[in-house]
């Protein structure tokens, strides 16, 4: 099946691109580059464009004869968002709903959403399942939780089927060392860990050591880019294998385990063999002191199982993808 990947030049898209691949698909990656990786994109063919771009977006759908769609394309940094709501609501909430447009048009209904476990805001039960209340208390959060409501709609009246994913932190990179994380700016933990690890300079900010938590750092639920991207192809299986249009289904990924800050850069120094040098700053806006996941319905539903989700695997194969990118760059 050919399958158009928003932002499939990107982190998550890529790893998924590469599992669809596996799976005897063709992804077809649609990215604008803004963020995005041309090296990324192995495993089908390449289309630039932005989803804001209704009419291309169209033209590539029927161009590949593609029978579905999985939509990553979004900036996705949570202290951003705060900055800059104006440009997170047009390209996130807008250039969505010029490709749910362009879907429409083209009769492809089929799509399976990169959302976030940001849409909660602040927990009120841990781990959170898909009942958790969302409140997101960012931006960021907000696009994505309007997007989720968006494709609620378009399912109930428009004969659309989505499946939507909420991913904990996504981190770690492909096993096989193919491609990984490399975003500019870089603003998440732990490639900042491992680069101050590599470069045996500088110091990563920890941002706020007051929260309620057991050390004062936030908590994070981190799960293996690898597990996301597999769960992107059981969710197109479940999708397709729902015979009845008009299926809406929410998932959380995530793998039910907390680890502090200040734990992710303790154990990224026993894998570096590093000294990672830390200093204290404020809170960041827009961050939430815990966020652990509840993944069984994914489990029970799409038969979802993590294989490479715990912290030290995470680590370990992000930090064999720095060294080799690194000198690639
Ligand atoms: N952190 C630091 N210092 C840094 C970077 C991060 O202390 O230099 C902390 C953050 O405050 C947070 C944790 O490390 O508590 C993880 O932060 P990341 O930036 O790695 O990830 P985020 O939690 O901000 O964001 C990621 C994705 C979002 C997604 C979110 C869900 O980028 O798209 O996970 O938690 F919504």
């Amino acid at each position: 099946m050919n399958i158009l990947v928003t932002g499939g030049a990107g982190y998550i898209g890529s790893h998924t691109c590469k599992a669809l691949h596996d799976q005897g698909h063709t992804p077809v990656a649609y990215d604008n580059l803004t963020y995005g990786h041309p090296w990324a994109v192995k495993w089908g063919p390449f289309e630039r464009g932005d989803v804001a771009d209704t009419a291309k977006v169209l033209e590539t759908l029927k161009k590949y004869g593609c029978e579905a769609v999985v939509h990553f394309a979004a900036f996705s940094y949570v202290g951003e968002s705060v900055q800059k709501p104006d440009v997170y609501y047009k390209n996130n909430v807008g250039g969505t709903l010029s490709l749910l447009l362009a879907m429409n048009e083209a009769a492809v209904k089929n799509i399976v959403f990169s959302s976030t476990c940001a849409t909660f805001g602040g927990p009120i039960t841990i781990p959170m399942n898909e009942k958790h209340p969302q409140n997101p208390i960012s931006p960021y959060g907000r696009t994505k939780l309007i997007i989720e409501q968006m494709l609620k709609d378009f399912t109930t009246s428009l004969g659309f089927s989505a499946a939507i994913l909420r991913y904990f932190n996504a981190a770690g990179a492909d096993p096989s060392c193919d491609i990984g994380e490399d975003h500019d700016p870089e603003t998440h933990l732990i490639p900042i860990a491992l680069k101050m690890a590599a470069e045996g300079k500088g110091a990563v900010t920890i941002f706020g050591d007051d929260y309620d938590t057991p050390d004062g750092t936030c908590v994070r639920d981190y799960i293996h880019v690898t597990d996301l991207a597999n769960a992107h192809i059981a969710a197109l299986d479940y999708i397709r294998n729902h015979k009845v249009r008009g299926l809406y289904d929410d998932f959380n990924l995530g793998n039910g385990k907390g680890f502090s800050v200040k734990e992710v850069i303790s154990r990224a120094e026993k894998i570096t063999g590093k000294v990672i040098r830390q200093t204290i700053g404020p809170r960041r806006p827009g961050d939430p002191p815990v966020l652990v996941g509840d993944s069984r319905k994914a489990e029970e539903k799409l038969g979802w199982k993590t294989a490479y989700s715990n912290l030290d695997t995470i680590i370990e194969t992000a930090w064999k993808w720095h060294l080799k990118h690194q000198n690639q760059r």
